[in-house]
């Protein structure tokens, strides 16, 4: 172990000043006389996004590309998250890398964020959930994350200088707690301070939130590192604790010195960053592993299983999937052939290789015939790209779309400013249903979209952006091999105008309003009764759940009390399938202002036909609490609160009631 105290003491002002930069755009500065190494950070999340420094262009190494966070958010899965976090950890020893700079776990306040494929989801609980197991999983393997962007960086619209104004409430609540958890769980190996500011002060210079919030009352132990970037005042970020700025801000070191010397910024300040970098470069060292490789098949392999445990069934009538192995098929839609499967920006990864859904089915010995239909990077249709995919419609007994949001659409640094796919989809999927009524259509898009011709098809899937793999999930789910299981990790709106934040999204001038405060995504849709398209923590299986036997331990309780609760759950179909079991929280009216209801825990469990299991739960105070504007504080008011068992945030299945004393 590196005695860091003694290393602090024979570094000189300027060599630690140096230290609160970055060398590049990835690597952390050394100090050759006294030993000190770099440690090297690098993009992600859903795959490595490295550099290869063995060539003069440093061109990005190919890696295998995951599915990205709003996919593997629908699946709920906790176990899941964190095999794949393991599995990119040993992929970051393998390339070389320290620090993975992910996961991303911003909450999605509108449908048209750029960003929200990279983000998992509405819902502070579940990212948080979610993020947690990612980071554990990354950072078993000796392997650091960076946990981003700290915080309420909902938009891309002038993010390096827009401030985000919200209330105390909906900051604890929403835009804090997914964070909150994932600190104080899992003790990432740094926080990323995000580009806007917080009611008019930068992330990286917001001392209340960096170290009064996050260091003193959670107890992170980590670095913050600003997002790349982000760091407006050198002196100021110091101050409030944000240790690195990223990437080289070679200049800006010398202020660093000139404050300190002038006395306007104490050396202990710069001490506390120091100390931290040299604790961060240590746990770099120490987690290398020489000579470490990946199996890049079984990765990809491993792909494909997160997104088969991620698609989302949207709608299935009279049971239309799963297809028959020997049915007559026809695949329609260029995103059949070359699927998406990310975003774009600084988490796209160079992907090792791509499977489609027509490949992945030729594979599995399945014939399907096919039509591109439209220009896969436009979206735009012609009457000859039409006519091709009626006739294959025709003379298949079964067709199945593949169709989207193009990549243009969605990408780090934009927001999309309407809900809309492009015209050339739409109109395929209208004239394949009039030529062919069982239809099924596959969607891929990073965030919701409206779906005109909704009635037309008998089923849908949402196969997000899921990666290198997705078409082999795709056929697994299509052909029934995996059976579905993913959740919708947000609501999808009918109109992008019902959204809670539509009327003060982009902001005035530099100022963005959070006027919905703590009513974001279901919160807001399921108190005001505004019917959506599909709501939060919705998806159809092949199978069949019935629910019974809810019962909690006690009637009353105290703040100080944990409330136990079980249900049953029976797979009463015939298929093996797994189910999400969610549980919310709906506090009785007459109390504080809060959304009718909650999502408080949920599981994912398989079942055998026939199968049933008893769930269990713990809750504990903060399950029922709010955050008190006027106490600073977490309050479970008393009165009584409904335990809701739901199939999602619209549909509850059984509720029991609590006193809380
Ligand atoms: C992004 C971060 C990313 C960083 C490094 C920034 O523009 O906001 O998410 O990790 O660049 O590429």
């Amino acid at each position: 172990m590196t005695d860091i105290k003694k290393l602090l003491s024979q570094l000189t002002l300027e060599e630690k000043a140096s230290l609160t930069s970055g060398e590049d755009f990835w690597l952390t500065k050394a100090v050759e006389r006294l030993g000190i190494g770099q440690a090297r950070t690098s993009d992600g999340p859903h795959g490595i996004r490295a550099d290869d420094y063995s060539r003069e262009d440093h061109a990005t190494m190919p890696a295998v590309c995951f599915p990205a966070a709003v996919t593997t958010a629908a699946s709920f899965d906790r176990e899941m998250l964190r095999e794949l976090g393991e599995e990119l950890g040993r992929e970051c020893l393998a390339y070389g890398v320290d620090v993975l700079l992910g996961p991303g776990i911003n909450i999605k306040r509108s449908p048209l964020c750029g960003r929200n494929f990279e983000y998992f989801s509405e819902d502070p609980y579940l990212a948080g959930q979610l993020g947690e197991q990612f980071v554990s999983g990354v950072q078993s393997q000796g392997v650091g994350t960076s946990l981003k962007h700290f915080f309420a960086n909902s938009q891309e619209t002038r993010r390096f200088t827009s401030s985000s104004d919200i209330d105390e409430r909906a900051i604890r609540e929403i835009y804090l707690a997914a964070f909150e958890n994932v600190v104080k769980k899992a003790q990432p190996w740094t926080v990323m301070a995000s580009y806007n500011k917080i009611n008019g002060t930068y992330s990286t210079a917001n001392r209340y939130y960096i170290d009064e919030v996050l260091r003193r009352e959670w107890g992170f132990e980590g670095l913050v590192v600003s997002d790349w970037g982000a760091t407006h005042d050198r002196v100021g970020a110091i101050e409030a604790g944000t240790d690195l700025t990223m990437p080289a801000e070679k200049h800006s070191d010398r202020w660093i010195v000139d404050a300190v010397k002038s006395g306007r910024l104490s050396e202990k300040a710069l001490d506390r960053c120091c100390e931290r970098v040299l604790r961060l470069v240590e746990k770099a060292e120490k987690g290398r592993v020489k000579g470490a490789v990946c199996d890049k098949e079984k990765a990809h392999a491993l792909a494909r299983k997160f997104a088969a445990n991620s698609l989302v069934l949207l709608k299935n009538d009279g049971g239309l999937l799963p297809l028959k192995k020997t049915d007559k098929v026809a695949f329609i839609g260029a995103f059949a052939e070359k699927p998406r499967l990310q975003g774009g920006g600084s988490s796209h990864i160079r992907e090792i290789k791509i499977t489609g859904a027509l490949e992945a089915a030729k594979e599995a010995g399945i014939s399907v015939t096919y039509a591109a239909g439209y220009d896969r990077d436009s979206g735009e249709t012609t009457d000859a790209l039409i006519k091709e995919a009626i006739a294959a419609a025709r003379e298949a007994e079964k067709a199945v779309v593949f169709i989207g949001l193009p990549d243009s659409y969605e990408s780090e640094g934009g927001d999309r400013r309407h809900m809309r796919l492009p015209e050339g989809h739409n109109r395929l999927v209208a004239e394949v249903c009039a030529a062919n009524p069982d239809t099924v259509v596959v969607l891929h898009n990073g965030s919701p979209v409206e779906m005109p011709w909704i009635d037309s098809p008998k089923a849908i899937l949402e196969a997000y952006l899921g990666g290198q793999a997705v078409g082999g999930a795709e056929v697994d789910i299509l052909f029934g091999d995996v059976n579905p299981s993913g959740r919708l990790a947000e609501s999808f709106p009918m109109r992008l105008e019902d959204n809670p934040s539509y009327l003060w999204y982009f902001g005035e001038g530099d100022r963005v309003s959070y006027n919905e405060s703590i009513f974001v995504g279901y919160r807001y849709y399921e108190t005001k009764k505004l019917d959506v398209l599909f709501p939060f923590g919705y998806g159809l299986s092949y199978t069949e759940f019935e629910y019974s036997d809810l019962e909690l331990d006690r009637s009353e309780m105290t703040e100080d009390d944990e409330l136990n609760v079980s249900v049953k759950v029976k797979n009463v179909g015939r298929t093996v399938g797994k189910e999400v079991v969610q549980l919310y929280v709906a506090p009785q009216k007459g109390m504080a202002i809060r959304p009718v209801r909650e999502l408080k825990e949920f599981v994912k469990i398989e079942l055998k036909p026939g199968e049933t299991e008893a769930v269990k739960f713990t809750l504990s105070k903060r399950a029922f609490a709010h955050w008190s504007a006027e106490s600073h504080g977490w309050e479970a008011e008393r009165g009584v609160y409904g335990i809701e068992i739901c199939r999602n945030a619209h549909e509850v299945i059984l509720e029991e009631k609590v006193r809380m004393l």
